[in-house]
């Protein structure tokens, strides 16, 4: 397995690149925007493709990485399904699987640090966030946290896990890079506490001072930007009330991009075809599978996602590719749902 740890020194913020092999796919949890260069670079450099950005909750400290990374790298962005954030193209939920080629991580709702908190876990190492840090654990005193929450998603989800599981934080403000949970078990001050409200009253009486970043790093990463708004200026959106009218229409072909599991858990328009947005650019490529259907059987391609992102970074790749009739669904699975679009499952 390929894994780096990488630290923003401004913000004492880590991420962490993963992919299972030289020219594979990889996955960057908690990318910080000031660095996006030096992640590329290295993408580079350990020759693997990123096809996914994943931010544990909604930063105040730093602004995050995802909407550039989406942007120079037309990688999926991924958060919680808690998530308020408009960058993100797909919402993960407790027990769905944040996976690339050959690594598969579980997803833990651990709230309390915020409500949008997620922790990954993979066999032997498991991704935190701000939740359970090094002797530590992350503030739960604004942006609807709560430390009622935060004990719970502790000591019933994070501290049942193998005592020799390995803890990657998303931050260390003292230099420590990595811990396990029998350690923190024993050693984390903040967990030697014998009730939940001897910990609430443990995290009321902290008093910190807001994140210098905070007036900041909230607002921006709120709104990163859709992919869709310049699509739609590009006349290449359909609104989900007017692509119910394609449905069984001989001429469209409906593309769902969506992974097998979130078809499986939110359903399938019905029928379409499914080819998973990380495999675009080879299904797009001349002689690619989308590029053959669409010359062979002169169909409109009419992609769609679960919220409307990843199928306008397709449209754009598709008119990239030539093939200038696709366009997609504005707001995805989740706004046809809205608009009583037919679902299948
Ligand atoms: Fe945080």
């Amino acid at each position: 397995m390929i894994f780096r740890q990488l630290f923003d020194s401004e913000s004492s913020t880590y991420s962490y690149l993963l992919a299972s092999r030289r020219g594979g796919e990889a996955l960057i949890i908690d990318p910080v925007l000031e660095k996006v260069e030096r992640y590329l670079q290295l993408v580079k450099e350990l020759d693997v493709r990123l096809v996914k950005a994943v931010d544990t909750h909604l930063h105040a400290d730093h602004i995050t990485g995802l909407g550039a990374l989406r942007d120079r790298t037309r990688c999926i962005t991924v958060m919680g399904e808690r998530s308020r954030v408009d960058v993100v193209s797909m919402r993960l939920a407790e027990g769905d699987r944040l996976a690339v080629e050959g690594l598969s991580l579980d997803v833990l709702y651990t709230p309390g640090h915020t409500d949008d908190s997620y922790s990954f876990r993979m066999a032997d190492r498991v991704f935190t966030g701000d939740t359970l840090l090094i002797r530590g654990t992350g503030r739960t005193d604004f942006q609807n946290g709560d430390p009622r929450a935060q004990y719970d998603s502790i000591f019933n989800k994070l501290l049942k896990l193998p005592e020799e599981t390995l803890v990657f934080p998303a931050h260390d403000y003292k230099g420590e890079t990595v811990s396990t949970i029998g350690e923190e078990k024993r050693f984390n001050p903040r967990l030697q506490v014998r009730s939940v409200d001897e910990y609430v009253g443990l995290m009321s009486s902290l008093h910190l001072p807001n994140p210098k970043m905070m007036d900041v790093a909230i607002p921006s990463n709120m709104r990163q930007g859709l992919a869709q708004d310049a699509i739609a200026q590009r006349g290449w959106a359909v609104a989900p009330t007017d692509a119910i009218a394609f449905v069984g229409k001989p001429d469209v072909a409906l593309i769902d991009l969506r992974e097998r599991a979130e078809r499986e858990r939110h359903g399938v328009i019905p029928g379409s075809l499914h080819a998973p947005y990380p495999d675009l650019q080879e299904n797009l490529a001349r002689g690619g599978m989308l590029n053959e259907f669409a010359r062979s059987t002169g169909k409109r391609m009419l992609f769609y996602c679960a919220f409307g992102e990843r199928s306008a970074m397709a449209v754009q790749a598709a008119h990239d590719a030539g093939l200038s009739t696709a366009c997609h669904i504005t707001g995805g699975l989740d706004a046809w749902k809205k608009a009583n679009g037919p679902v299948e499952r």
